[in-house]
């Protein structure tokens, strides 16, 4: 029954050919789950080097797929791990990959520079009908169009990490995207076997717009003095019934990604006290205490 309903889903696939651009975290994950569902997707990189690591990753998360998947049957197991490779290909030719494509989704460095860059060559290179869609956390999705001829056919699909676990997919859409585009993007993320809700392009859209200031709020009450990091965590576990206190997601986030994207909104909307950095913040990241990544921050982490 698996096998046909799999097969199914693989007919049913409104988007056959998908690239992924940025091969680190994100990208790796997104190509994996987009392979594991049925769908042809090419990955690209800057080099062969970084390909290889991705590949190794995904390879590595496959594995951990099959067996959560398939239990008790090792020769079905195989098969959808042999499956899902064979439907992901490696590229460090951005031009080339979204040549036939229908949907890309940019995962690179979280840089306006940068992404404006790529989407001018990918804009050039991709045929009409392919959609465009940046998996950014804190940038403008107008703004990263701003570049691109088509406004239109242009969106944000916004994953969580680690991809292949997390269940939701932010399908972001600016007041240029058709709906047909918007449709096509929904579509394909529940291909991908997400749960897909719409955003409109405002900053964090839902789930880092509420989560930042969260954050930003118990740092605050900690510079305060009014509470301790654990009793802040245990009092929003057990009394908000989080499954994280607001510290150990700070920790788990990275105290660095979380800096970078407050001064990005900040500096974007310096009369919103919602964006406001707290001082505790900004000393962390100074003394490299990013979080669980480095050993340190709020709490210790032995390695
Ligand atoms: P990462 O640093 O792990 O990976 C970025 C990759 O992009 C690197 O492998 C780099 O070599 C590659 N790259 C850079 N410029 C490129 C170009 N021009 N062409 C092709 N590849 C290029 O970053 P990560 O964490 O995967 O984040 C990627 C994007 O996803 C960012 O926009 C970030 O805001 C967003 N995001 C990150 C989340 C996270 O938890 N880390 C969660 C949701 C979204």
């Amino acid at each position: 029954i698996r096998k046909r309903l799999f097969t199914t889903t693989v007919q049913m696939n409104i988007v056959k050919k998908l690239t992924v651009i940025g091969g680190g975290l994100m990208g790796s994950g997104i190509a994996q789950v987009a392979a594991q569902t049925g769908h042809n997707v090419t990955l690209v990189d800057l080099s062969p080097q970084i390909l290889n690591r991705a590949v190794k990753q995904i390879d590595l998360s496959l594995t951990k797929v099959a067996k959560t998947l398939y239990r008790d049957n090792s020769v079905e197991a195989d098969q959808f791990i042999y499956a899902s490779k064979d439907r992901l290909k490696v590229s460090t030719d951005a031009s080339k990959a979204v040549e036939d494509s229908d949907l890309v989704i940019e995962a690179i460095v979280e840089s306006i520079d940068a992404k404006h860059a790529l989407f001018k060559i990918l804009d050039e290179a991709a045929p009409p009908k392919t959609i465009f869609a940046s998996n950014t956390s804190s940038l403008n999705i107008s703004e990263i169009a701003a570049p691109v001829k088509r406004k239109d056919r242009f969106g944000g699909m916004h994953f969580f990490s680690p991809v292949p676990v997390m269940k939701l997919l932010e399908v972001i859409r600016t007041p240029d995207t058709s709906e047909e585009a918007h449709n096509k993007m929904m579509a394909c993320g529940r291909a991908m076997k997400k749960v897909c809700i719409a955003c409109k392009d405002t900053p964090g859209f839902i789930v880092n717009r509420l989560l930042l200031p969260y954050m930003s709020e118990a740092m605050k009450m900690l510079e305060r003095g009014d509470a301790t990091p654990q009793d802040i965590d245990l009092a929003m576990k057990l009394g908000a019934g989080y499954p994280m206190g607001p510290f150990e997601l700070a920790d788990y986030v990275g105290n660095d990604i979380s800096l970078a994207v407050l001064q990005t909104w900040n500096r974007k909307y310096p009369n919103d006290p919602a964006f406001q950095v707290s001082g505790v913040l900004k000393k962390l990241v100074q003394e490299n205490k990013l979080g669980c990544k480095t050993g340190e921050g709020f709490y210790k982490y032995s390695k």
